[in-house]
């Protein structure tokens, strides 16, 4: 029988990184807006502000650099000080430097690593704890079509978005064992600050368009229904995968 509550993830506390801009904006609104208690994190207070001004439900921010990585456990100390420990992190942070191969500087290197890849575990073995005491969590990161696909420029963030798909199932060996559940969404190109200069060229942007099955880029309302699937008892039978949500860009 399929019961309403399937997806149902009201009264969760949710840690959503990124939530001042694009992704992680959207997927934090959208977690309010399904009944969760959000924590919003990132370094720009003002518009992590707009953000929670603009969204109806509990919600709340916590102000932090995720690539300090002596600074994780305080700032994870910090978002469990609102609603209390997370049942859910979304790891939505992320950057992308775009430099050739042969141009890549180191100090672009280890900021991408720690941000991307670094920051994302880090987060997730101090929730665990929480997680396990109560014996249930969703971890959900955010992969790429670089995750599997080499881009121009793209030798740091692909190099980052690969390792955070195998991550996704190291975590899921981790830590499936103790009711917590780590999936990965991949997204098409969606048109954020991130992909801006992408955006910008409108030629490219139309052929990245036709690359897809569906015919058209992504927008971040997309990723709502599989992440609320990946979050909730809908998924829980699911650990260790990439969801692509890419339009079909990949199966062509
Ligand atoms: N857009 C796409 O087409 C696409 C496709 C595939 C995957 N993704 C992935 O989706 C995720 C979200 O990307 P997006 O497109 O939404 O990018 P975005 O609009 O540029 O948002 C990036 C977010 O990361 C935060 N961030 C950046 N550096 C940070 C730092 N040092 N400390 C804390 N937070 C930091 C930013 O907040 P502050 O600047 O306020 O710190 C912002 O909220 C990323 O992991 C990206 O790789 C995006």
């Amino acid at each position: 029988m399929v019961k309403a509550s399937l997806f149902d993830v009201t009264g969760k506390i949710v840690c959503v990184t990124g939530a001042s801009s694009g992704l992680g904006r959207s997927a934090a609104t959208a977690f309010a807006q399904a009944g969760a208690k959000v924590v919003g994190v990132a370094r720009r207070e003002p518009d992590l502000q707009d953000w929670q001004k603009e969204t109806t439900g509990e919600t709340s921010i916590v102000v932090a650099d995720l690539t300090d990585r002596q600074m994780l456990t305080e700032t994870a100390r910090a978002v469990c000080e609102h609603f209390g420990a997370p049942d859910i992190l979304i790891n939505a942070a992320g950057m992308n430097t775009r430099q050739n191969a042969d141009e890549v500087t180191a100090e672009k290197w280890d900021r991408t690593m720690n941000l991307n890849l670094a920051a994302p575990f880090f987060l997730a073995q101090e929730f665990v704890v929480g997680m396990k005491k109560k014996g249930w969590g969703r971890i959900v990161n955010f992969a790429s079509l670089q995750s599997r696909r080499a881009f121009q420029n793209g030798i740091t963030y692909g190099t980052s978005k690969g390792g955070v798909e195998q991550m996704t199932r190291a975590m899921a060996e981790s830590w499936s064992k103790y009711g917590i559940l780590t999936n990965a969404i991949a997204p098409g190109f969606v048109h954020t600050e991130l992909t801006a200069k992408v955006f910008e060229d409108t030629e490219k942007a139309a052929e990245l368009a036709s690359q897809t099955c569906i015919g058209r880029n992504s927008v971040a309302d997309d990723l709502h229904g599989p992440l609320l699937f990946l979050c909730s008892p809908a998924s829980d039978y699911v650990t260790g995968q990439i969801l692509f949500v890419d339009g079909g860009f990949t199966a062509k």
